[in-house]
């Protein structure tokens, strides 16, 4: 059985027949074509931190494949009030299909993970947001961009950061990122990623200029400065990353037809300008779009890798 906790636990060919099953979900859904691909099959979702992409692209995507979402707020459960995490999920994955958490760490997704009985898969932690881009990714095979892809993140070193770092990694592309000084990426995923990156033909520069990481990329994206959970940090950072604002004067350093990527919710006027935003806005709804068909694939996916 495999769980979904990283991309770094899937090979290039593991991601890609995951991109080629959402275009193939993605293409009957718009044709309204609905197969029961796992029928009465519950998916437990836990959410510790808030959501609106996630949690409706979730549990409309198991309605659409035959089952049923259950939403559980961790404050609404046990584990919110204390119950381990390792008794959690011996209880919930006695009862459901499939698992989806959004939670603070990755270490207590890792885990929960551990005692699960069904697949479990990441819906977002302090460390990563692998859903995120698998969406990212299928946006920008449909842009017709996968190939001499040169991606460009500026911005906070995040959970964001962290999965582009994996996705350049396994599939072997160029990854500029840009952060500020103090703000930089984890050494640890970097190293991991650099690795991965050398035996795949990836190639991920890191910089504290966004000027140099964006000229001539093809794919520009950004996230927002102040994570959920650093809310009481939000004044230093938005001093921290002045001059690190996607505006046209940076994307028109980037090539002529490139895309902006955000993973949303977006904050016009810090980490993006509005007229970027507006100007790309097609491909960031298509971008939000894509998570309810990648997250159906991962399920299908994920259903047919049990023991
Ligand atoms: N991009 C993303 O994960 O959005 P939500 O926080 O709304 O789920
Ligand atoms: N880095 C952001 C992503 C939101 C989808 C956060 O963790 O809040």
């Amino acid at each position: 059985m495999k769980h979904f906790l990283t991309l770094k636990d899937f090979s290039k060919n593991e991601i890609l027949e995951i991109i080629d099953l959402a275009k193939k979900l993605k293409a009957e859904t718009n044709a309204k074509i609905f197969k029961d691909y796992l029928p009465n099959q519950t998916l437990g979702m836990i959410f510790a931190k808030s959501s609106t992409r996630t949690r409706v692209s979730f549990e409309t995507g198991i309605y659409q494949l035959g089952g049923v979402g259950l939403f559980l707020s961790s404050n609404d459960i046990q584990l919110g009030r204390g119950e381990p995490i390792k008794d959690t999920s011996r209880v919930i994955s006695r009862m459901v299909d499939m698992i989806m958490i959004r939670n603070d760490s990755q270490s207590e997704l890792e885990e929960f993970s551990k005692y699960s009985k069904v697949p479990v898969i990441n819906a977002l932690t302090d460390k990563y947001h692998p859903m995120q881009l698998l969406a990212d990714y299928l946006t920008i095979c449909e842009a017709g961009l996968d190939k001499n892809l040169i991606a460009a993140y500026v911005g906070d070193g995040n959970n964001m950061t962290h999965s582009w770092l994996m996705l350049a990694a396994k599939l072997g592309f160029e990854l500029r990122v840009a952060t500020p000084i103090g703000y930089e990426v984890d050494n640890e995923i970097l190293n991991e990623a650099k690795e991965i990156a050398t035996q795949n033909g990836g190639k991920i520069i890191i910089t504290n200029d966004p000027k140099e990481a964006v000229k001539n990329a093809t794919v520009v994206t950004t996230d927002t400065w102040v994570s959920m959970g650093q809310e009481d940090e939000k004044e230093i950072r938005i001093k921290a990353f002045q001059g690190y604002m996607v505006d046209d004067s940076m994307m028109n350093t980037a090539q002529n037809d490139a895309i902006f990527l955000h993973c949303l919710p977006a904050y016009r006027g810090y980490e993006v300008s509005e007229e970027v935003f507006e100007s790309h806005s097609d491909t960031i709804f298509n971008e939000a779009e894509n998570r309810l068909h990648v997250q159906k694939a991962v399920m299908v996916w994920l259903d047919s890798h049990r023991d």
